[in-house]
């Protein structure tokens, strides 16, 4: 089972590295470029203002070389988004700009931590499910803003045009993050709870995206 997973994970790695190569000429190809790029964004997008890695950096988050790192662009997905109204005040008290991922960026981020991370943990592939997904897109409230198949708020893009776009999971958790702090705001005037999610609720989510690709 782990190693169908493992190979579940390197496959669409695999896949995912072939696309962007194809995209752009620009996009970081191998590994060692992913992890470089990583690090220069961990510095652009203020990362490095509260978190440090191996004892260099900010000190108001953890020092993130000594979390336990996941191989997993669904989970961090999800795990940026439960942080978000935390790190949001600061940003905002600061005027520090927010961070804005393009492509794949977030994920680069990540594996940057992952290759500095001591302590190391697995590779974990999320199945998801269409109707568990369209569930939590309603029970999450996501569908007061947003339509779906044509169905649903106005006040956001159609949920299907936003996914055309997308290729891939990390891609997918950029979308998400950048989402991010409108709805922190929206919510905290509505007084509205963060919906966090777990990973396989983020897995979910988007596999009901995926499937309402036109
Ligand atoms: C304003 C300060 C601040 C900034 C900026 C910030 N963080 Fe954090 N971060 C924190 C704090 C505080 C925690 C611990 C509490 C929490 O999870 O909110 C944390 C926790 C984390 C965790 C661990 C989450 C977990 O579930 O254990 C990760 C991973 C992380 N941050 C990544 C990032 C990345 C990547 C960025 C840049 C895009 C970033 N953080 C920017 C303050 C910040
Ligand atoms: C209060 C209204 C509102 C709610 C609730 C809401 N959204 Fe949105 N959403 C918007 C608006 C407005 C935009 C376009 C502006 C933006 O990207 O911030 C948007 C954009 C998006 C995008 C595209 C982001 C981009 O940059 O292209 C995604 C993906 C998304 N929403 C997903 C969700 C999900 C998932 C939920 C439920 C957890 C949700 N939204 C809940 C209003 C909402």
């Amino acid at each position: 089972m782990k190693l169908r997973k493992f190979f579940v994970v390197s496959l669409s790695f695999i896949f995912i590295l072939c696309i962007s190569s194809l995209l752009n000429a620009k996009t970081p190809v191998s590994m060692e470029e992913r992890i470089e790029a990583g690090k220069g964004l961990f510095q652009a997008k203020n990362c490095s203002y509260c978190h440090s890695i191996k004892g260099e950096g900010g000190n108001s988050g953890p020092d993130l070389s000594k979390w336990e790192s996941i191989e997993s662009p669904i989970l961090w997905a999800a795990i940026m988004w439960n942080h978000v109204p935390g790190m949001i005040k600061t940003y905002d008290e600061k005027k520090i700009a927010y961070p804005d991922f393009e492509g794949e960026e977030i994920a680069y981020v990540f594996e940057y931590i992952h290759s500095v991370a001591e302590n190391k943990g697995g590779a974990i592939a999320f199945p998801g499910e269409e109707d568990t997904g369209s569930f939590f897109f309603q029970y999450l409230g996501c569908k007061l803003c947003h339509a779906a198949k044509g169905e649903g708020g106005e006040l956001g893009p159609d949920i299907a045009n936003v996914v055309n776009s997308v290729k891939s999971d990390g891609e997918f958790a950029g979308l998400m993050i950048k989402h991010a702090p409108y709805m922190s705001r929206s919510a905290e005037m509505q007084k509205m709870l963060w919906p966090k999610l777990k990973g396989n609720e983020m897995a979910h989510l988007f596999a009901y995206f995926k499937s309402l690709k036109k």
